[in-house]
């Protein structure tokens, strides 16, 4: 079955939970599909996990185009949605309404996903207008990491608790039709969840969301560096491939790899033809070097 906004939503309304993982190449999209996964995030998280920056800051829009599109060619079923990177459209609601025109365009992105609230729905609101679904996204936003200070749990005081809701409502009346909520208090995100008639996706903010996402790395243990508390790992895939590697290593240096299985046969005839020529091509070499010694 194909996933689009319409069955996102219509999920919501029949009670199920909804799952999405973060993917950012053409393989582990193929397996992600065929494993049922409803949504995949090509999330600016790959600034962390695929190219090694501290944050999410420093991805570009060729980055996530780059991303979104061989994640596109490996799904079938899934709804693709493609994170907006930081100061994409920030700027302006031209600057949004263009680069998430260009995530769907170059990148094959069903969706796009930006972060922020009320003074983000204008952009929402004209992101949707020019037909392209918006998912939003609110709490711990990674692109407001040095507004924040850092990356904290938020909406755990009267302020940011209230900020959150009335961002909530907002992001629902300017069009976007899911809501990813990071890092908030279980029962915070359990109440908005109730508020909107929007879906919300929870990251670290429990079991009354209407769906979960987690970094893939971090759900397969694959993430060298600091996996966040909410993090389940759900299968210890890091350390088999660091098996792997290992075993490969041994194999190399002791000979072991690659066996007769592992290599491609020769009809004997054509490879004494092969060694015949080898013989007169090495002899024919040699007397051409003397010949050029004798000459010197
Ligand atoms: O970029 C990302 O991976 C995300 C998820 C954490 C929701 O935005």
């Amino acid at each position: 079955m194909k996933h689009t906004v319409t069955t996102v939503r219509r999920q919501k309304s029949e009670g199920g939970k909804i799952a999405m993982l973060t993917v950012y190449d053409y393989s582990t999209a193929k397996l992600m599909d065929a494993a049922g996964i409803e949504i995949l995030l090509v999330g600016d998280s790959l600034g962390n996990t695929v190219l090694g920056y501290p944050d999410t800051l420093s991805v570009t829009m060729e980055d996530m185009i780059h991303h979104s599109g061989a994640v596109a060619r490996g799904t079938e079923n899934a709804l693709v949605v493609t994170d907006m990177p930081f100061m994409s459209y920030q700027a302006s609601v031209y600057d949004a309404v263009t680069n998430a025109g260009r995530l769907v365009k170059e990148g094959r992105a069903q969706a796009v996903k930006l972060e922020g609230g009320r003074n983000f729905c204008q952009h929402i609101k004209a992101i949707t207008e020019a037909q392209i679904p918006v998912m939003a996204h609110l709490g711990l936003t990674p692109q407001s990491v040095n507004a924040f200070g850092g990356f904290k749990v938020q909406g755990k005081d009267d302020e940011t608790a209230v900020n959150l809701i009335d961002d909530a409502l907002a992001v629902e009346a300017a069009g976007a039709f899911a809501l990813v909520l990071e890092c908030v208090p279980t029962e915070l995100a359990a109440l908005v969840t109730g508020l909107l008639s929007i879906p919300t996706i929870g990251i670290g903010a429990g079991g009354g969301t209407d769906g979960q996402v987690l970094v893939y790395q971090d759900m397969l243990a694959m993430y060298g560096g600091k996996s966040p508390k909410f993090a389940k790992v759900f299968a210890d895939v890091g350390a088999l491939m660091q098996g792997g590697f290992r075993a490969y290593l041994e194999e190399t240096k002791n000979g072991a790899f690659p066996d007769e299985a592992h290599g491609f046969c020769i009809d004997p005839g054509v490879m004494g033809a092969a060694r015949e020529h080898a013989g007169r091509a090495a002899a024919g070499a040699r007397t051409k070097k003397e010949k050029e010694t004798q000459l010197q």
